[in-house]
């Protein structure tokens, strides 16, 4: 039997204790929903728009510890910054952000940084 060994880095620890912005939001302006076909994880992030920016944002996460810090991470990174700016968030960035995630791990980070741009996608498709 092969053992797998997965080390974290402190950094994706620390989120994954204390994620910040977790929660459902009511009065969402749009909502990301994305899922992982492989380990069939969840997750939806929630933002609030003023002024072409994100005032607010939040996460529900059904998934993995890794799913869970790079949520709280493109969180922390797309607070107060233009749509146009957290469309630029790369889900390279999420876990560069986070000092790496072990390559078995790495697309956790998809999850993140795709549903932060579909929640973007989303807003901007009811704005028209
Ligand atoms: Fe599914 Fe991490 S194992 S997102």
């Amino acid at each position: 039997m092969i053992k797998v060994v997965i080390i974290y880095s402190d950094k994706v620890m620390e989120h994954f204790k204390n994620p910040r912005n977790m929660g459902e939001m009511e009065d969402a302006d749009a909502v990301g929903e994305v899922g992982n076909p492989t380990c069939g994880d969840l997750m939806y992030i929630y933002i609030k728009v003023k002024e072409d920016k994100i005032e607010d944002i939040s996460f529900q996460t059904f998934g993995c510890g890794a799913a869970i810090a790079t949520s709280s991470m493109v969180t922390e990174m797309a607070k107060g910054k233009t749509l146009d700016e957290a469309l630029e968030i790369t889900r390279k960035d999420v876990a560069d952000a986070l000092d790496g995630l072990p390559p078995i791990k790495m697309h956790c980070s998809n999850l993140a940084a795709d549903g932060l741009h579909k929640a973007i996608e989303k807003y901007r498709e009811k704005q028209k």
